[in-house]
C-alpha cells in the first residue's frame, strides 16, 4: 500500500526526481514520506504528512547532492503515522524502504534485541533493515563486501522473512547502486538513457521512461546508472523481458481538473471506445488474442467471479451479463472470503478475477486457491505485467490508462465492458449466441458512448452538483436498485462512503421491508434507481415505502412515466437505452453525486482518510 521510488543517475542530483516520483505515487499511501541519498552517513529526511511536507523539509534542510537515492510514501500498518515510523529505516550500513508486511517481525525483533540491537520505531520495516544488516555482517566475515555479497545476504534474509515486501535498499560502502527485492508486493525497474529506476509502479517514473521490467515473485538484484541485474530465488541471474508501455505521461497528471476523480469520471466515454477497439478485431472478432481456446470455454459448468470493492460490484453486475449471454451459472464472491472458505472448485470451473491494479492481495490469494484446486483462472485487469496478469491463463486488459483517484470510477466502466466481451466470446463458443446477436450487442456497446457523453455533459453535472449541495448535510444515504441496478446501488453507496465519510448502504429495493425500512426517517436520503423494465413498478412501490416515512427521495430514471417523477424530491434523467447497457449509464450520476457531496463537505477527494489505492496487504 506504500509507494517506493528509487533511482541511479549518470549525472545530476536525484532528489527532485524522487520527490516528483513520490508525488505520482501518493495515491498509494499518504500519511508520511521520506527520502535517503547515497552519501557519507546515508542522510535521511522524513516527514509526517504529505509528500509536500517532505518537499518543504528538504527545502529547509537540503540533502547533499547525490545521483543515487531511495524514497517512500507510507500507508501505516505497523506503528502510527509519525516521523519516526516513516521510511527509510536504517540499520548499520543499510538504509531501506519497504512496501508490505513482515509477518514474523516480532520474533525477529526479539532475537535482534537479545543481540543488543536497538530499535527506534514501531515498524516491521525497521526489522527488515536490521535483518539485512545482520546478514550482511555475516557475509562481511568472508571478505570485503561486493554486490554479490549483498545478494547472498538479501537471499538469506528473504529466506528468513515471512510476508510481503517490495524493497529498495542503499548500502553505504557500495556507491552507485540501489538493491531491490520483491515478494507479493509490486516492483518494477524503469530503464532510461539517463539512469535506471526501481518503483512500486510505472506511474512514478512515467515522465522519465516508458521501458519497464516487471519483477517476479522472489526476484532480487541491483541497478546502477547503466545496467541492471536480476536474480531468482536460487541466485541465478535471469534476463527479464523489457516491456515498452505506451501510456502517456500526461495521463498521470490532472490535465487541468481539480481532482483526479473528476477527470477519471469524465474519461469514461473514451475508456469505453478504447477498450472496445483494443478487444475486437476489424472483423468484429471478440477478444481475438484471448489465449483460452473455444474448446476450453465450452468445457465449463460454472463461472466464479472473485474481486474486491468496486471490481466486485462490476463482478456482481457481470453475473447478470454472463448468465444471460452464456447460459452458465455464475457465482460471485468477495476475494477475501473465497480464499479462506475452502471453496468447492474443480477443472470444470472458470474463475474470473477482476482488479484494476492487479495487485490486490486478496484477489491474488483467491486466484492462487482457484489454481490449486484445478480451476482455470482468467482476469480482467488494467495493469499489464501486474501480479494478477502473471498468475492467470490470460487477461482481458482494460484500456483505462492509470486510475489515480482512490475512488475507482473509470475502471468500473471498463471492467463491465470487458465482462460483456467475455460473455459474448463464451456465448459464441457455446453457440448460445449467434453472429447477428453478437453484432447487435457490439453495436449497442459502441453507440452507448453517445449516451455516456450526454451524462458527462455540463448540464447533467451541474444539476447533480445542485442536488448534492441540497443533501450534503444529511448523514445517512440508502441506494436502492433491483436486478442489474442492485450492483449499481452498491457501487453508488461505496463511492459516497469512501470519499464523503457519510453512512451509505446499497440494498436490493425488495429487501427494505425485511429490516432496513426500520432505519428510514426524515434524516435519510434515498437514491432510487428506477429504470424502465420488468421491475419498474416494484421499485415504484419501494420508493413509496420510503417516501411515506419521510426520507428525501432522489430518483434516477430513464422513463418519463409520471409516477416516479411525482414521487421524487429530485430527479436525474438518464438517456433511454437498451437494458443491456443501461447499468453502464446509471453508475455515472452516482459517481458525480459522491464527488459533489464530498466537495461540498470539504473532504479530500482523491486521498480519502484511512484508504489507499492499491491494497497489497490483507
Ligand atoms: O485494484 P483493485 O480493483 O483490485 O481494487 C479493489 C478495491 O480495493 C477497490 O475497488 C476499492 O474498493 C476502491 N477504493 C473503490 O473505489
Amino acid at each position: 500500500m506504500c509507494g517506493i521510488v528509487a533511482a541511479c543517475f549518470k549525472n545530476g542530483d536525484v532528489v527532485p526526481t524522487l520527490v516528483e516520483g513520490l508525488r505520482c505515487l501518493e495515491y498509494r499511501g499518504y500519511d508520511s514520506a521520506g527520502l535517503a541519498v547515497l552519501a557519507p552517513g546515508l542522510p535521511v529526511r522524513k516527514a509526517k504528512g504529505r509528500v509536500e511536507d517532505l518537499a518543504q523539509l528538504i527545502e529547509q534542510n537540503p540533502l547533499p547532492d547525490s545521483s543515487v537515492g531511495i524514497a517512500h510514501t507510507r500507508w501505516a500498518t505497523h506503528g502510527e503515522p509519525s516521523q519516526v515510523n516513516s521510511h527509510p529505516h536504517r540499520a548499520g550500513s543499510v538504509v531501506l524502504v519497504h512496501n508490505g508486511i513482515l509477518e514474523n517481525f516480532e520474533s525477529l525483533k526479539e532475537s535482534f534485541v537479545e543481540e543488543g540491537r536497538e530499535f527506534v520505531s514501531q515498524t516491521d520495516s525497521e526489522v527488515w533493515a536490521a535483518l539485512l544488516d545482520h546478514e550482511i555482517g555475516l557475509v562481511r566475515k568472508d571478505g570485503p563486501l561486493d554486490p554479490m555479497g549483498v545478494m547472498r545476504a538479501l537471499n538469506r534474509s528473504m529466506a528468513r522473512a515471512r510476508g510481503s515486501y517490495g524493497l529498495a535498499i542503499l548500502v553505504e560502502e557500495l556507491p552507485g547502486l540501489v538493491f531491490f527485492a520483491r515478494n507479493e508486493s509490486p516492483l518494477v525497474l524503469g530503464l532510461s538513457p539517463d539512469g535506471n529506476y526501481v518503483a512500486s509502479d510505472v506511474q512514478a517514473v512515467l515522465a522519465r521512461t516508458h521501458d519497464f521490467i516487471y519483477l517476479l515473485e522472489g526476484q532480487c538484484g541491483w541497478i546502477d546508472a547503466e545496467s541492471f541485474h536480476v536474480f531468482d530465488r536460487d541466485l541465478g541471474e535471469v534476463q527479464p523481458e523489457v516491456e515498452h508501455l505506451d501510456w502517456d505521461a500526461e495521463s498521470v497528471g490532472k490535465s487541468g481538473y481539480e481532482h483526479f476523480m473528476l477527470k477519471e469520471i469524465e474519461e469514461q466515454g473514451i475508456v469505453l471506445a478504447q477498450t472496445l477497439s483494443s478487444t475486437t478485431s476489424s472483423k468484429d472478432r471478440i477478444l481475438p488474442d484471448f489465449r483460452v481456446s473455444d474448446d476450453t470455454l465450452r468445457s465449463f459448468d460454472r463461472i466464479v467471479i472473485v474481486a474486491c470493492g468496486t471490481a466486485l460490484h462490476a463482478g456482481r453486475l457481470g453475473r447478470y451479463i454472463l448468465e444471460e449471454a452464456t447460459g452458465i451459472p455464475v457465482d460471485v464472491d468477495f476475494a477475501s472470503e473465497f480464499r479462506y472458505r475452502n471453496p468447492l472448485l474443480g477443472e470444470r470451473d472458470l474463475v474470473l478475477a477482476i482488479s484494476q491494479s492487479g495487485e490486490t492481495a486478496d484477489t491474488l490469494g483467491a486466484v492462487k486457491v482457484a489454481r490449486e484446486k484445478g480451476a482455470t483462472a482468467v482476469a480482467i485487469c488494467n495493469v499489464r505485467g501486474s501480479s494478477l496478469c502473471r498468475l492467470v491463463a490470460d487477461t482481458i486488459l482494460t484500456q483505462c490508462g492509470p486510475e489515480i483517484g482512490v475512488a475507482s470510477t473509470k475502471a468500473f466502466t471498463a471492467q463491465v465492458l470487458a465482462i460483456h466481451l467475455l460473455a459474448m466470446r463464451v456465448g459464441m463458443a457455446r453457440r448460445q449466441m449467434g453472429e447477428e446477436e453478437l453484432l447487435r450487442r457490439l453495436q449497442l456497446l459502441r453507440s452507448s458512448r453517445t449516451a455516456i457523453e450526454t451524462l458527462l455533459s455540463h448540464q447533467v453535472r451541474s444539476h447533480i452538483a445542485e442536488v448534492a449541495k441540497k443533501y450534503a448535510h444529511k448523514s445517512v444515504y440508502f441506494f436502492l436498485g433491483r436486478g442489474a441496478d442492485y450492483p449499481i446501488a452498491l457501487e453508488g453507496a461505496l463511492k459516497l462512503k469512501e470519499i464523503s465519510y457519510l453512512h451509505a448502504e446499497g440494498y436490493p429495493a425488495g429487501e427494505m421491508k425485511h429490516g432496513p425500512l426500520a432505519l428510514v426517517s426524515e434524516d435519510m436520503v434515498v437514491v432510487a434507481l428506477a429504470g424502465e423494465g420488468p421491475v419498474y413498478d416494484k421499485v415504484l412501490g419501494n420508493m413509496q415505502e420510503v417516501k411515506t416515512r419521510g426520507a428525501k427521495l432522489v430518483v434516477l430514471t430513464n422513463t418519463d412515466k409520471r409516477e416516479a417523477i411525482e414521487l421524487a424530491d429530485d430527479v436525474v434523467l438518464i438517456p433511454r437505452t437498451d437494458p443491456l447497457v443501461a447499468p453502464l449509464l446509471h453508475v455515472i450520476p452516482l459517481q458525480y453525486l459522491a464527488y459533489y457531496v464530498a466537495l461540498e463537505r470539504g473532504c479530500e477527494i482523491d486521498k480519502p482518510r484511512n484508504l489507499a489505492k492499491s491494497v497489497t496487504v490483507e
